[in-house]
């Protein structure tokens, strides 16, 4: 099962309650939210108070997205907000299993990203404390970028380890993602996708989202 998750970085911010229920009638699965501190990544987005506000507008899980540097400080706050699930970089945080093991305590599921450049390996021994894996196919900051196709490979190698280990663990993928790029990913096994510019940027966003699943349920 394919799921897909629109990123409002690429919504229009004026009307960001609207934006979010028309990805929800549009079939959307969760709602992905791009948080950065112009510290880990070049950009600034926004911070908890913008989960808070839509907490209440949708039920579909939210997928706060950490691009930031001390992590472990703000994650209760993005707990209380209403998150479901939060991915943190390996990248950012120097002492990823406490950071896994704070989400987890503030009762979210916890997951991690690895940026393009990044081994698998680094998470190899985590992999048992998380629900969820996000490789970025470009590299965070901004929407809009080009896939990076080189990240492919190692989605499929995880994909064997997870299935070996009999784990249940969703792989996600983030940037770049539309009706073409996402077909290699769900191949190498990966079955939750981001899609920022892809939906948003298109003026029937159902027809993009479902033709972005139906690509990849292929
Ligand atoms: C990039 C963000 C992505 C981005 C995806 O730093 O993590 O979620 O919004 O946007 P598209 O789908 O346009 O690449
Ligand atoms: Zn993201």
């Amino acid at each position: 099962m394919i799921k897909i998750a629109p990123s409002i970085l690429a919504a229009d911010f004026a009307k960001l309650g609207e934006e979010v229920l028309e990805v929800e009638k549009a079939g959307a699965d969760w709602i992905h939210i791009d948080v950065m501190d112009g510290h880990f990544v070049p950009n600034i987005s926004f911070g908890a108070i913008v989960v808070d506000a839509i907490r209440p507008l949708t039920k579909l899980p939210l997928d706060v997205h950490l691009m930031i540097e001390n992590a472990d400080r703000y994650i209760e706050d993005f707990a209380k907000a209403g998150a479901d699930y939060i991915t943190v970089h390996v990248e950012a945080c120097p002492h990823l299993h406490r950071t896994i093991q704070l989400i987890r305590a503030s009762g979210v599921k916890p997951g991690v990203v690895l940026n393009p450049h990044s081994p698998i390996e680094t998470i190899l021994p985590i992999l048992e404390d998380i629900d969820l894996v996000l490789f970025m196919t470009v590299n965070p900051g901004f929407g809009g970028q080009k896939f990076i196709e080189s990240v492919v490979p190692k989605v499929e190698q995880l994909s064997k380890i997870i299935r070996e280990k009999g784990l249940s663990i969703d792989i996600q993928i983030d940037g770049g993602i539309n009706e073409e790029t996402i077909i290699p990913c769900a191949k190498a096994g990966a079955n939750v996708f981001v899609a920022g510019s892809a939906i948003f940027g298109k003026r029937d966003r159902r027809e993009a989202l479902q033709a972005i699943k139906r690509a990849g349920e292929e």
